[in-house]
């Protein structure tokens, strides 16, 4: 499937899309659509849509209306989805290409209007069957979309693979995706970019007191890594921001084990990593004019002779000490080292960190919103913002520092989990203990990376790539900043 922008239409399609309003009149088909408006078969109304056959000398072509409702209501996330309901339909038999015509909307402009068409269609196609043996077979066909703007695609494309680059890796089962295969993903998915990259061994991260990391990954077979990359796009003087991902390549809870059903997808949580790794590489492209670092401390949480338990206490490169209750609250330990590492090692202004941190995180706010905590009311309105005509969908939660006091330790500096209520809070307040006091939001995506909920946005099953283009965004309106 390729996308392509075109200003004359001098082929015939398969399928043309043609999105309507209720309230304003359209310019190719006008006659049909006033017909089927005064039988009240279609009036453009939001999530209806119709379609017919059209015949043309001796080939048959399908119209699609796509009902988008009030003109003046329509927003980016309904337009995305309007376009997700249709194609989902109209994908099972293409066979040749589809056309979509261009809305003018007083909500978005045109880069988002064609924005939302490519990334709803890639989201609709998109499909992880490296496993399997029988493929079905693709249908080829193109999509073409009608606008007469110079929009940059090029732009639109990088962010489309970038969001794929992250469902890609998520998806892949943890016994092909290793702490180590994911520091070898990193190298190939960098190594034409202007990236800079270091990915650091087991040994280094004991000589170099990641303590806290080491205790996690130390029960696997699959030793852990320490992920660095580096893109300096902007001025000398401008700020420097640390994206910190957690890359737990698998999660079993280790001796506070999951159950079983808890255990299956948690090979998706190094979500947050793999969505640091696909923004590095989409601002590289982009030549962003930022300076920022990817950071990933990636391990395997697992249960052997040597493995840490409930109940002891580890050290961290910040030199605190923590009393693990629960080994299952172990993307806090690496993020803890992720984060100070950011700050101390790397000088950074600001530092962000996107984990798949709480099962409360869904309790608290459903599947739709991906959990921020923060220690800064300007980072969050940020943030937000980058989210604006994006799928993304962020809530800020509370990040009251009297729960801190439910991480007080009789034993050491802290407890690594701070109990039943505020779950999602008490786990970003942790990680935010360890960023000595600089600038820091921390983005908890655990129940918005994966899907097993139809009501979330596609793809249906599995990897989302959520918050991919919210970052980008977000690095976009922070250029020479
Ligand atoms: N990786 C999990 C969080 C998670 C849960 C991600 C569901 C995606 C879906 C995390 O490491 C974890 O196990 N958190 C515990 C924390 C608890 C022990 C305080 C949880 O949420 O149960
Ligand atoms: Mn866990
Ligand atoms: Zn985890």
């Amino acid at each position: 499937m390729e996308f392509k922008l075109i200003s004359k239409l001098d082929k015939k399609y398969q399928v043309e899309i043609i999105p309507c309003f209720e309230d304003c009149e359209i310019f190719k088909y006008g006659d049909v659509l006033n017909k089927l408006k005064k039988q009240k078969l279609f009036e453009g109304k939001k999530g209806t849509h119709y379609l017919f056959n059209k015949n043309d000398a001796d080939e048959i072509f399908q119209i699609v209306f796509m009902g988008l409702g009030k003109k003046s209501e329509l927003t980016y996330e309904y337009f995305y989805k309007s376009v997700v309901s249709v194609f989902e339909e109209m994908k099972t038999n293409l066979v040749g290409d589809v056309l979509f015509y261009p809305i003018e909307c007083t909500n978005f402009d045109d880069r988002n209007m064609l924005k939302a068409i490519i990334l709803a269609c890639n989201a609709c196609c998109y499909k992880f069957d490296k496993y399997i043996t029988k493929k079905s077979e693709n249908s080829k066909f193109n999509i073409y979309i009608y606008a007469n703007k110079n929009e940059d695609l090029d732009e639109l494309l990088n962010i489309k693979d970038a969001i794929n680059l992250t469902r890609d890796l998520v998806n892949e089962p943890s016994n092909f995706l290793t702490p180590e295969e994911f520091g070898n993903r990193c190298i190939e998915q960098v190594k034409d970019l202007n990236i800079d990259i270091d990915v650091y061994d087991e040994n280094w991260i004991k000589q170099n007191s990641l303590k806290a990391l080491y205790e996690v990954g130390k029960a696997s077979v699959n030793k852990p890594r320490f992920i660095v990359m580096k893109y300096f796009g902007g001025n000398e003087k401008d700020k420097v921001i640390s994206f910190v991902g957690k890359g737990l390549t698998y999660d079993s809870g280790g001796y506070s084990i999951k159950s079983s059903d808890g255990m299956v997808t948690m090979k998706c949580d190094m979500a947050g990593a793999a969505s640091v790794l696909s923004l590095m590489t989409l601002v590289a492209k982009q030549n962003l004019r930022v300076n920022i670092f990817g950071v990933i401390p990636t391990c395997e949480n697992m249960i052997n002779g040597n493995g840490f338990k409930p109940g002891d206490v580890i050290g961290s490169l910040s030199g605190k000490t923590i009393e693990v209750i629960s080994t299952d609250a172990e993307g806090r330990l690496a993020l803890a080292d992720g984060v100070y590492y950011a700050a101390k090692n790397l000088n950074s202004d600001l530092i962000i960190d996107i984990a798949t941190l709480t099962g409360a995180c869904g309790i608290a706010l459903g599947t739709k919103y991906a959990a921020v905590i923060d220690n800064d009311e300007n980072i969050f309105d940020e943030l937000n913002n980058a989210s604006k005509n994006t799928v993304d969908s962020i809530w800020r939660l509370p990040a009251d520092k009297e729960y801190l006091s439910l991480l007080k330790s009789d034993v050491a500096d802290y407890k690594n989990i701070g109990g039943r209520y505020g779950g999602t809070i008490t786990a970003g307040l942790f990680v935010g203990e360890f960023v000595l006091n600089k600038p820091w939001a921390h983005i908890d995506i655990a129940y918005v990376a994966w899907n097993d909920f139809s009501t979330k946005i596609l793809p249906k099953k599995g990897a989302t790539g959520a918050i991919v283009e919210l970052l980008y965004n977000f690095c976009k309106n922070n250029e020479n900043a």
